[in-house]
């Protein structure tokens, strides 16, 4: 699903960009393709897809469940194609972003998530110290019905102590600068799903 990079959704991601560092879109994508694609996530943790996330890069990657209890799985194009109409919404954000910022983004990898009944992210920023190449962040929420005492909040850490939280809700996606903004995953009661992708710029790969 391909939209004009000048699509008034996707200028307001680029100007909030511009002015905080971050974005929340509350309807960002439509509820037919967030069921969908939240049924691809059940499925392929049903089927055993969704593997323990690790933490670090390369060859020092590890899973560590007190720092980080997600399942993921990296999404790849041409498999199914409700990710790929997802994958071609992104591919358009990256446009957007390259023409209102220059950020001159390549690519964009992105994996499912699903984080078990208790599970959390501790507070962190995405980009790696040994690796520059992850510059914008962006989480896509596919649950159903999520209400606060579910929890599962993503708890964004901005200037001056300020602390903002996201409710995980379906069709919600969030957007911000991978090296700048520290964030963390709350506990949640419920399982909770997204997509969680992060648009690159070139670089030399250090391994
Ligand atoms: C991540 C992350 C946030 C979220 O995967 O790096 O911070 O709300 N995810 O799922
Ligand atoms: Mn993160």
């Amino acid at each position: 699903m391909r939209i004009a990079p000048d699509h008034p959704l996707l200028l307001r991601i680029v100007d909030d960009l511009a002015a905080h560092g971050w974005s929340q879109q509350n309807i960002f994508l439509p509820e037919a393709l967030t069921r969908e694609l939240a049924g691809e996530c059940r499925k392929r943790a049903a089927e055993g897809e969704l593997a323990p996330a690790g933490v670090g890069r390369g060859p020092f990657q590890e899973v560590r469940e007190g720092i980080r209890g997600d399942h993921i799985q990296w999404l790849e194009a041409g498999q199914v194609e409700v990710c790929d109409r997802y994958l071609e919404l992104m591919d358009s954000l990256r446009l957007a972003l390259n023409r209102g910022l220059f950020l001159g983004l390549e690519d964009y990898e992105s994996h499912f998530a699903l984080y078990p009944p208790g599970a959390f992210y501790r507070k962190h920023v995405d980009r790696f110290r040994d690796d520059d190449r992850r510059m914008v962040s962006a989480v896509l929420y596919l649950n159903q019905a999520w209400l606060p005492e579910h929890g599962g909040q993503l708890r964004i850490y901005l200037k001056n102590e300020v602390q903002y939280d996201v409710q995980p809700t379906g069709g919600c996606l969030v957007v911000f600068l991978s090296g700048e903004i520290p964030h963390e995953v709350m506990p949640s009661t419920r399982e909770r799903l997204s997509l969680t992708g992060w648009f690159r710029r070139r670089g030399n790969e250090p391994f």
